[in-house]
């Protein structure tokens, strides 16, 4: 090691880097950092000579990249805790969509909620999942469905990035769902969204990216090609809700574009999983919605390994669907509700989950000149991670080489 002056030198950790597909872990080591990235990561002490502001000794604690939440609604208002009561008692999800329930009720409550009470209600789900190691969380627009409600969701992902230490990337899913005002008309909700909505969102540099809900109660695969077409005219790279709860061939139509991720994909085909191969998509498998929905139909594991597609694991955190911001809850259900192997859950909120945002370069993996997000935990193996059941092993969070404590 140089003699450049380091800010933080994690002692006595027992680091896993991520690099590797069994996610190894190390033998005691350091990681030094400088600048907010890793300048050097070794095993035994640090020969270092130069300047060390502060030091922490991790006691051969695990240390892991920071956890990254690669797909998450966590802007909204209120709650739809009287519709979770309706499905145990027989409604299905789709029934109470189309009754008028569903996305579209959180829809009205989050235009009605005023900018600083977004934020509130949305700071706290965002704090939530910083105690749970998150350092980078992927927010989506989607609960507005209007110009105005649509930019002002993005505004409040974008402070939230501001208020707290963590990394927001946002999207703009503006084709979530028909609002009521368009019913009826669902092409010319589209027109609004690539003639208005995403411009501006665009122009403004609210959106980091852009995605759709391709579904029979959502938008159909022709719908969702005019607003990729709009993302690309834009030079906005594009995710997608595909084949949810039937099989629209969304997955192959947003490999066409080279998405960045297909999301939760329960329905996904032999010919998806190949063009998302091919097109480097992530897979990212959302355990929660699953679970929530009391959902029978698994993705095809064992198809997007045979391709070898990369998968994500996330909470999905919304009110209809995934009420939860516990990732390491949602490792637990990765292994045991789609048989991952505790490895690849760990990948998925790792490595996996950061090229599912297009930020592979500089997160995800503990590795010189990445940045210092960081993690350490009381836990003695990798797969605890995702065998402790709710346990809150989570000893210090780091972001950009700054420890804060639980907020
Ligand atoms: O990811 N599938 C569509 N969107 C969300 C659900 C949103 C809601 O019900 O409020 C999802 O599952
Ligand atoms: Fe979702």
């Amino acid at each position: 090691m140089s003699a450049t002056p380091i800010d933080l030198l994690i002692r006595n950790a027992r680091v896993v880097a991520c690099g590797d597909a069994n996610c190894g872990v190390s033998p005691p080591g350091f990681v030094a950092i400088a600048g907010g990235k890793i300048a050097a990561v070794g095993v035994g002490e640090p020969a270092h000579t130069g300047t060390v502001r502060e030091e922490v000794d991790a006691e051969g604690a695990l240390l892991t990249p920071g956890l990254i939440d690669c797909h998450t609604h966590l802007v909204y208002a209120g709650n739809r805790a009287r519709e979770f009561e309706m499905r145990l008692e027989g409604a299905s999800y789709e029934a109470i969509a189309r009754a008028g329930g569903g996305i579209v009720s959180t829809v009205r409550q989050t235009r009605d909620a005023d900018p600083d009470t977004l934020f509130a209600e949305s700071a706290l789900r965002l704090q939530s999942l910083m105690r749970h190691g998150v350092t980078t969380v992927e927010i989506k627009s989607g609960y507005g469905l209007s110009l105005e409600s649509e930019l002002k969701s993005l505004r409040v992902a974008r402070a939230l990035g501001e208020r707290f230490p963590i990394g927001v990337r946002t999207t703009l899913l503006a084709a979530h769902a028909l609002p009521p005002e368009f019913s009826g008309r669902p092409d010319d909700y589209i027109d609004e969204v690539v003639q208005h909505i995403l411009p501006e969102a665009a122009r403004l540099g609210l959106a980091d990216a852009v995605d759709a809900f391709c579904e029979t109660i959502g938008f159909t695969p022709a719908q969702t090609r005019r607003v990729f077409d709009a993302a690309r005219a834009h030079g906005l790279p594009v995710k997608l809700h595909a084949e949810q709860l039937s099989n629209q061939h969304g997955a192959a139509l947003a490999a066409e574009f080279g998405a960045l991720s297909a999301d939760h994909l329960e329905h996904l085909d032999e010919a998806g999983a190949f063009a998302m191969a091919r097109a480097g998509s992530v897979a990212v498998l959302l355990p929660g919605a699953y679970y929530f929905l009391r959902d029978t139909t698994l993705p095809p594991i064992e198809l997007l390994r045979r391709h070898g597609v990369a998968m994500a694991v996330s909470t999905d955190c919304n009110p209809g669907t995934s009420p939860t911001t516990h990732l390491p809850l949602m490792l637990n259900m990765a292994c045991t509700l789609f048989r991952l192997t505790p490895a690849e859950a760990l990948l998925g909120v790792t490595r996996h989950a950061a090229r599912a945002l297009g930020l592979q370069a500089t997160h995800g993996t503990i590795e010189i000149g990445k940045a210092a997000d960081l993690c350490l935990w009381n836990i003695d193996q990798p797969a605890a991670l995702a065998y402790e059941i709710g346990a809150g092993a989570l000893r210090a969070r780091f972001k950009n080489g700054v420890q804060h404590p639980p907020q």
